[in-house]
């Protein structure tokens, strides 16, 4: 039998998708099992659905963290000790560090206050893929380097409500709608140091009718996503 891809999960919200990657592999439609499930929102639907399915669950309020980070005076006595700032401003493409270094340098800072927090959960997993389903956080080169590891191959996946490298960013479908697009989709890709810039592992598609509303595409395009991200880690578990 062929071992089962280990896979963590991090979510912000409602988690259908999480939703539709626990049935998948409940049904043994993928070879996977989800090992964990994290947010940075506490008291999440999603939080249910995982301790329903009696998967281990964490949070890590982010919001909170950034919030401290703005009050204390010194922002850099709550970095990791390992972090190196040179390095993460040299491999980022999430903020523009010219146009407003300390606005950029504090983005970064706290959100690797709250990355270590997430690695300190995450860490004590056996996991071969990290699968983002709603996580509303960008992640900076210091998350990124540590859940991608040369030996293991392990991976992080992120589900975009668009056909990217269309429509990049938090609001996909209300993007393409106003836009006056014909077509929608989603997309699951890899992540890299940009923002929906990584490689593009399978995209789903849907027409948009002239009568449709915002509502009735974001239901078309969930639909599409719950077929999508299954496939995308079945994929994944298949070409390890
Ligand atoms: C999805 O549309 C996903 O593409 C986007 O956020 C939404 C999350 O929905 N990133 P859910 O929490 O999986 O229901």
């Amino acid at each position: 039998m062929v071992e089962r891809l280990k896979v963590g999960t991090l979510i912000s919200g409602g988690g259908t998708n999480l939703q539709a990657i626990i049935d998948a592999c409940n049904q043994g439609r993928i070879d996977a099992e989800i090992v964990f499930t994290g947010s940075d929102v506490g008291g999440v639907k999603g939080l249910a659905r995982a301790k329903k399915a009696g998967i281990d669950t964490f949070v890590v309020d982010y919001a909170r963290i950034i919030a401290d980070s703005r009050k204390i005076r010194d922002i850099d006595s709550l970095l990791p000790k390992n972090f190196d700032l040179d390095e993460i401003l040299g491999k980022q493409r999430l903020v523009d560090v010219e146009k407003n270094r300390e606005k950029a340098l504090f983005f970064i800072k706290s959100r690797v206050i709250a990355e270590r927090r997430l690695l300190d959960h995450i860490e004590s997993y056996d996991m071969d893929l990290l699968v983002l389903a709603g996580f509303m956080r960008v992640l900076t080169p210091y998350f990124i380097d540590r859940i991608n590891t040369k030996d293991k191959g392990c991976r992080i996946m992120n589900i975009h409500p668009a056909l990217l490298p269309a429509f990049p960013g938090t609001d996909g479908y209300g993007d393409t709608f106003r836009y006056g697009c014909k077509i929608g989709g989603c997309t699951v890709h890899f992540v890299d140091y940009g923002e929906d810039t990584g490689p593009i592992i399978g995209q789903k598609a849907f027409e948009i009718a002239d009568g449709d509303t915002l509502k009735d595409v974001k239901k078309k395009g969930l639909k599409k996503e719950w077929e999508l991200y299954p496939a995308c880690i079945q994929k994944f578990a298949q070409s390890r």
